[in-house]
């Protein structure tokens, strides 16, 4: 049989992940074999400082959201056995469900999975004839979405509205035509971007996107909060309170895997855009609910989210602490003093030369390369969360202290397109 006719042999061909591990700088995969309270750990039998979580708020170790997820599993069991529509759907669900909604804002919300499905579930809304926009550094899970679904999707360049005005402009609705594609764009459009990027920590544009979609209107914006719901805004609600773009915003997906300590994804948005969701979005129907456990941890943690403002302003002024450290020693650590801190290196065999380097010293992180980021623009992410104090951001500090800086391409205005 020849090779090319053997589906499995790409897999034999990539030895990128053999290399690394023969190199001794195999990032990825690396068991946690004890917790100490999210700061602190025992990775691949090494204590570290984690500086790899999004537990941003710290609350996947709280007692409060440990007990209500186990009193739920005490409850509920290990397993709902069957997706929301069917069996699968408890009084918990709908409690979350309600309580996010109030906290949002919003009319309504629907508790799903995982944030991955929360974004898959919008393939629903994507029609023959519509246009999607999609930022260039969004999520894989939307750009799946937008895959999955049967309108066009094209990507505008990352927080730049006057490329998204040209999108729009060359669709048109039933006058134009999508730009580069020659179709007629019949129906609706629809943007999409993240509140907070997930990669970069830069923050979103909405104010400047929004306006951008108000003269194309009817023009849909859609924000994944997923790393920002919980932790930005005076109360929480995300990049959107924060930049006092709430009202701009059409429909909100988010995850309780990173602000809320736990597992799971939600939609939050008009009635009945999320009654459609809930009996159209494939990623939903088709899927098992998410356990009693989590949903039972996100409810408690939700109302932490809401009662203690406190864990926002010191995660914020914590991040920013250590940006200021890191770029003292050089580092280039990005636009923001956001938690999630990227430190961009470019090479990838340098990025994993540097992720062993600080591992080695004491800080375990995660190291970011293409297809995550476009090519030569790999970076270490680091994120911190409320449970590290000045003492861990010392460490991590000496620890990059200790590391060969690597020259960083500079030229961010001109990324290509994420290959994703
Ligand atoms: C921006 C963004 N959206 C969605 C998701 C998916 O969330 P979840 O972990 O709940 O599947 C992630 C997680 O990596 C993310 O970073």
């Amino acid at each position: 049989m020849a090779d090319s006719a053997d589906i499995f042999a790409k897999c034999r061909d990539w030895t990128a992940a053999r290399e690394a591990r023969a190199a001794r700088t195999y990032p990825y995969y690396r068991p946690l074999t004890e917790s100490g309270g999210g700061a602190e750990g025992v990775v691949d039998g090494r204590r570290v400082v984690i500086a790899a979580s999004n537990d941003y708020l710290a609350l996947a170790s709280d007692p409060r959201v440990v007990e209500a997820g186990g009193a739920a599993l005490r409850r509920f069991g290990t397993s709902c056995s069957g997706s929301r529509l069917l069996n699968g759907t408890l009084a918990l669900h709908e409690r979350l469900e309600g309580e996010l909604a109030a906290f949002l804002r919003q009319p309504a919300a629907l508790v799903t999975t995982t944030g991955f499905q929360a974004n898959l579930a919008l393939a629903c809304l994507l029609g023959r004839g519509d246009l999607l926009l999609l930022d260039q550094h969004s999520h894989a899970s939307l750009l799946d979405a937008a895959r999955l679904g049967q309108a066009r999707h094209l990507r505008f360049r990352h927080n730049d509205r006057a490329d998204l005005a040209r999108l729009l402009g060359a669709s048109g609705t039933g006058t134009g035509s999508a730009a580069g594609t020659g179709a007629w764009v019949r129906g609706g459009r629809m943007a999409v971007t993240e509140g907070l990027f997930s990669m970069g920590g830069d923050l979103a544009d909405l104010p400047g996107l929004a306006a951008t979609l108000a003269e194309a209107a009817p023009a849909r914006l859609v924000v994944d909060g997923a790393h920002d719901i919980g932790l930005l805004g005076e109360h929480g609600r995300g990049a959107a309170e924060l930049l006092g773009a709430e009202g701009s915003v059409d429909l909100i997906t988010g995850t309780f895997s990173k602000c809320f300590g736990s597992v799971g994804g939600f939609l939050a948005g008009p009635e009945e855009v999320i009654d459609y969701l809930r009996h159209r979005g494939r990623s939903v129907l088709f899927s098992a609910a998410a356990p009693p456990a989590a949903v039972g941890a996100a409810l408690a943690a939700l109302g932490i989210v809401r009662a203690e403002p406190e864990r926002r302003r010191r995660v914020l002024a914590l991040s920013a602490c250590l940006h200021r450290l890191l770029r003292e020693l050089g580092w280039d650590t990005g636009s923001s003093l956001m938690p999630v801190v990227p430190v961009h290196v470019g090479d990838d065999a340098a990025c994993l030369r540097l992720w062993q380097g600080l591992f080695d010293a004491g800080v375990f992180a995660n190291a970011i390369l293409p297809p995550a980021v476009p090519p030569g623009r790999a970076m270490i992410r680091l994120s911190v969360t409320a449970a590290h104090t000045e003492r861990h951001l010392a460490v991590i500090a000496d620890a990059f202290a200790t590391q060969a800086r690597t020259a960083v391409p500079r030229a961010r205005a001109s990324l290509p397109a994420l290959p994703r």
